[in-house]
């Protein structure tokens, strides 16, 4: 088992623990829903993007799906959620690894993608 899958797993224990439902990104719940519209960025949650996700995802670096480009957003959410949160966790051509957050948790990364993707309301 590598370092990411434990860690989703280590969130599905504290969330299961906590009788809190939200980081279990197997559930048909998300499915209902538009993708990745239930979670939205705060401050502290943009404080990290700005750390790490800005460097590249302001300029389109490497080819990185711009912030706010909703057309290259949407070819990229058809994926569905799991693998495009697969992508980011484990890294994905020129994107890397947790796309350099290392204190980023994946609802972290379900926030910071809506936000890029603009899928809030
Ligand atoms: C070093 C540059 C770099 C950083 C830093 C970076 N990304 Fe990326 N990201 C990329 C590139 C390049 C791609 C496009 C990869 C491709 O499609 O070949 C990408 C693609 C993505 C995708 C789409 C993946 C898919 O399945 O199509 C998501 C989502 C994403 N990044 C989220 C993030 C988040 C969230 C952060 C910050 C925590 C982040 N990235 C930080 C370069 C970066």
């Amino acid at each position: 088992m590598n370092l990411f899958y434990s860690k989703i797993a280590g969130l599905a224990l504290i969330a299961f623990l906590s009788g809190c439902t939200t980081p279990n990104i197997e559930t048909s719940h998300y499915l209902s829903s538009p993708a990745f519209s239930n979670d939205v960025a705060n401050t502290a949650v943009m404080g990290k993007w700005s750390r790490s996700c800005a460097l590249c995802h302001i300029t389109g670096e490497a080819g990185a799906p711009v912030v706010g480009d909703q057309e290259e957003w949407q070819r990229r959410l058809a994926q569905g959620e799991q693998a495009i949160l697969k992508n980011v966790l484990e890294g994905y051509n020129a994107m890397p690894p947790l796309g350099y957050c290392m204190s980023c948790e994946v609802a972290d990364f379900r926030a910071m993608i809506a936000y890029m993707a603009g899928t809030n309301p």
